[in-house]
């Protein structure tokens, strides 16, 4: 029997699965490393931590599994997309990474927007957002000179790590299309952003397709994981493309509704001239010359995983939510915006925070959690609304990640999207997509698409119910208010935070 390994290398941990060639995860590992939050509005880690982290799950992974190195045909990669690492000439890490999810860049956005807004719009598909690998590397450029004088390289997450794996620095069309450098559709990096924004050519790394080979093992760390130094390594992707491939969104019609630390509704393009006007990302797929385009909410599990963490830090995820069955939709009245961190689809807003709106004393823990659940799905709706308005048929929605380990949540998107949602068998998130790429880039399989016929399997399906989604239509509507009103809000309170 063949095998292929996925490294999903997400926000809160690294997970790797071993898959066979009949699609069967073997075995799986995961190790979890600190995210630094210095500031308000600043997140931060340390690439240093990925690599252990990975190099670590890969030898429990490997322990366990107990096969053949030989019979390991392919490694690949999914990584949380955007995050800032800078390279000194030899390599090394200049600073620690700045994440997707740091909103330090409001300024150096601003900026940019008035001096090159509607190219880079037309040039990257996307507009400038906090989030966006560009701004980061201005805002050091700005804030740190002698630092950005040492950088030589920059690189995104999962690109580091598999630079201390293999020795070869590359970036995929999918993960360079985040960092709003990148012509998308030209597949090139963009000369005319780079000179506007004084970024010399040869900090931008080589592109590679997702499929593509991007070296083998390291000796060194052929020895830690029990791997074989002669396994190819392909490029990977940004985890919303991997993603993607694990759900089989491979062509048009389909969609998907991811919900890790943020949550993105993602539909596949094949045209690249399709023109949402920056209103949602477009991004190229990790599937050869396809795109996608998606709408981001920027905590969705974060929110869930915030709630847990201050109200019920010594229970499980299924302890805290064994209750939110039993409570009908709406909360008993109390509504939730997901906008911890800020936001991004559809109110690109770095200054917003959350609210918890309506509460009574008649509200137990119980309801403040089913009203999380449902704040964050209304985010997601926002995103299905607006590719609805433009023209999208969105009458199922494969639910990946953290929403699609809970059935009274899949239920809820079923009722919010009036979608049918449908839920996979042995669902692995971004790491499948990472493993599919790895088969597909070794000729295991023709393509992405056969591997998706083998290793994909759809599982429970859950169906909108007609009175449910009647009052969440109604619950929407009042939700959608809470951003204007509690804007200017929420810009007075800025000096506040820490
Ligand atoms: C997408 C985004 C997030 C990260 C999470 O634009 O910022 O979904 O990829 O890892």
């Amino acid at each position: 029997m063949n095998y292929v390994i996925g490294v999903d290398l997400g926000t809160s941990a690294v997970k790797t699965i071993l898959v066979n060639e009949t699609g069967e995860i073997c075995a799986e590992a995961s190790k979890s490393y600190p995210l630094f939050h210095e500031r308000a509005g600043w997140s931060e880690q340390n690439p240093d931590d990925w690599v252990t982290g990975t190099i670590d799950a890969l030898q429990e992974m490997m322990k366990e599994a107990n096969v053949p190195a030989e019979n390991i045909k392919g490694i690949s990669y999914s990584g949380q997309m955007h995050g800032l690492v800078l390279l000194d000439g030899q390599h090394n890490v200049l600073r620690k990474a700045i994440l997707w999810n740091d909103t330090r860049t409001t300024k150096q956005c601003e900026e940019m927007t008035a001096m090159l807004g509607a190219e880079m719009l037309s040039i990257t598909r996307n507009r400038v957002l906090e989030g966006f690998t560009l701004p980061k590397i201005r805002w050091v450029q700005e804030n740190e000179p002698e630092l950005f004088q040492k950088a030589a390289l920059f690189l995104l997450p999962k690109d580091y790590v598999r630079l201390k794996m293999t020795g070869e620095a590359h970036m995929d069309y999918s993960d360079a299309a985040g960092t709003l450098l990148l012509d998308v559709a030209k597949k090139e990096w963009s000369t005319a952003i780079c000179k506007t924004f004084d970024i010399p050519l040869s900090l931008c790394p080589p592109l590679v397709e997702s499929t593509g080979q991007t070296g083998t093992l390291l000796s060194s760390i052929a020895e830690i994981t029990g791997l074989r130094a002669e396994t190819p390594v392909f490029a990977g992707g940004a985890d919303n493309a991997c993603g993607a491939i694990g759900a089989g969104i491979l062509s048009s019609g389909k969609t998907m509704c991811s919900i890790g630390t943020s949550g993105v509704i993602l539909a596949h393009e094949d045209d690249p001239s399709r023109d949402f006007e920056g209103k949602v990302h477009f991004f190229n797929h990790g599937k050869k010359d396809a795109f996608y385009t998606m709408g981001v909410t920027l905590s969705a599990g974060h929110s869930l995983q915030w709630f847990k963490e201050t109200f019920a830090k010594d229970e499980s995820f299924d302890e805290m939510l064994k209750e939110v069955g039993s409570i009908s939709p709406g909360a008993a009245g109390l509504l939730y915006t997901p906008y911890l961190v800020g936001e991004r689809t559809p109110h690109p807003d770095s200054v917003i925070r959350a609210s918890f709106i309506g509460i009574d004393s008649a509200h137990t823990r119980a309801h403040f959690a089913r009203a999380v659940m449902e704040g964050i799905t209304f985010s997601l709706q926002e995103s299905i609304d607006l590719f609805r308005k433009e023209g999208k048929n969105i009458d199922t929605v494969i639910s990946i990640g953290g929403g699609a380990k809970n059935d009274v949540w899949l239920q809820m998107q079923a009722d919010i999207f009036e979608a049918k949602v449908v839920k996979l068998q042995n669902e692995q998130g971004p790491a499948m997509g990472a493993a599919m790429i790895a088969a597909a880039g070794s000729g295991m399989f023709e393509s992405l698409e056969q591997c998706a016929e083998v290793f994909i399997k759809e599982g429970q399906t859950f169906l909108p119910d007609a009175e449910r989604s009647k009052q969440y239509k109604s619950l929407f509507s009042i939700y959608q208010t809470v951003y204007a009103q509690t804007k200017s809000i929420n810009e007075q309170l800025q000096s506040f935070r820490v």
